[in-house]
């Protein structure tokens, strides 16, 4: 179990490296935690630093949870060590112990960790969200669909099994109480679009 347990810590860690911070502090961006959405994930560097450094953020949060998934499969050789380890690689992204718990919501990395955990159900659900994105430009319904699709299907890519499914299920819940303050919005009608300059509100 002690292996376990090391998946998870070094999954949490290896999750709390924030591609965002790098990026905006590489580049001299602003403080994540203070503009747009304060987030640290990629919408919120897209909308605040540009393109170039949105796809970098997202490409680092997505690595680190096939990275995650991967060290520990490597080590354990266990497949369930993998899904610990993404898991507690987007609890770290997250809440990352190295910015007070401040950090994004956990869609890049939740792709990443989906990918290498199961990668044909996650390359579904990932064509349906950028296909709800490029249609309706919230990147926040595009990435809430991400998760519920995924959970759904696991009932049938995982034959039912209780521990896919819980896991689907704590990575869907997490995922959609982070964007509480985008599903607000999305009600008020002043949700952040793609492509759009950042709304007052967030
Ligand atoms: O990937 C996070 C996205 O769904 C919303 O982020 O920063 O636009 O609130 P943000």
């Amino acid at each position: 179990e002690i292996l376990y347990i090391i998946c998870c810590l070094l999954g949490y860690l290896l999750g709390s490296i924030s591609g965002g911070i790098i990026t905006s502090t590489l580049a001299k961006g602003p403080d994540l935690h203070t503009v747009g959405s304060k987030s640290t994930g990629a919408s919120n560097v897209q909308r605040t630093m540009g393109w170039k450094y949105g796809i970098i953020t997202f490409l680092i949060d997505g690595l680190k949870g096939i990275a995650a998934c991967a060290i520990a499969e490597l080590f354990t050789g266990s497949h369930f060590a993998a899904m610990l380890a993404g898991l507690f690689c987007v609890i770290g992204h997250n809440w990352p112990v190295f910015f007070h718990f401040r950090g994004g919501k956990g869609v890049a990395t939740t792709g990443g960790v989906m990918l290498y955990c199961f990668p044909l159900p996650a390359l579904l659900c990932i064509a349906l969200t950028v296909a709800v994105i490029a249609l309706f430009r919230y990147i926040s319904v595009g990435s809430m669909l991400l998760v519920v699709t995924f959970f759904i299907l696991s009932f049938f890519f995982s034959s039912c099994n209780a521990c896919v499914i819980v896991w689907t299920f704590i990575l869907m819940v997490m995922c959609i109480a982070r964007h509480h303050a985008n599903i607000d919005r999305l009600i008020h009608g002043n949700e952040n679009k793609l492509g759009h300059k950042a709304h007052p509100s967030g």
